[in-house]
């Protein structure tokens, strides 16, 4: 190989090292700016709706704060609506769960599970179908309605996706919106 040759050769050799070794810098750089994978799933929890009971209550987790999940039986959602149509007047299938999420055929409470008087966490009898706070004895009905106060507005839900037969908590779908639009949370 011709000297000057050679030097082309050296030169473009050290170029390519230099161009993967800028990548690979660039690369260690995005990776220490992006977020820890467990910081970006703190911000979203994906539940599978498929496994829940009906009446049976289980409590998840989001941003560190208990989230209530309550599967609806069909005996809860005739007694919801029957309650409802005394308040409204409106025939059942007029009638609109707003408080609950449809998945499939099923309805669900999903709620955070903190008082809306001073944050304690209310206890679910499934019996009564109803929650107690036992700090100043207030109650929700079993779509986390107050049924007596001192809580000044039902449980709150958080914001939810729904993404087939999961629910993604912490992401914003319309049907959250919408209840956000109606003043069912806040
Ligand atoms: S904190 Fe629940 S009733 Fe006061």
């Amino acid at each position: 190989m011709q000297n000057s040759s050679r030097r082309g050769f050296m030169g473009k050799a050290f170029g390519a090292v230099a161009g993967v070794g800028a990548v690979a810098s660039l690369y260690a750089m995005k990776r220490s700016w992006d977020p820890l994978p467990s910081v970006k799933a703190a911000g979203f929890t994906t539940i599978d709706m498929s496994v829940y009971k009906e009446n049976e209550l289980v409590v998840e987790k989001w941003r560190g704060k208990p989230i209530f999940v309550l599967k609806q039986s069909k005996e809860m959602l005739d007694t919801e609506d029957k309650n409802m149509s005394q308040i409204t007047g409106k025939t059942t299938s007029a009638m609109d769960k707003k408080r609950l999420i449809k998945i499939g055929n099923a309805h669900f409470l999903v709620c955070i599970g903190l008082c809306t008087h001073l944050g304690c966490i209310p206890g679910y009898n499934p019996d009564k179908k109803s929650f107690l706070c036992a700090c100043h004895g207030g109650r929700y009905d079993d779509t986390g309605m107050v049924t007596k106060s001192p809580p000044p507005r039902g449980l709150d839900i958080p914001p939810f996706k729904i993404d087939g037969t999961k629910l993604v908590l912490g992401e914003e779908g319309p049907e959250y919106k919408k209840m956000k639009e109606t003043g069912v949370t806040l």
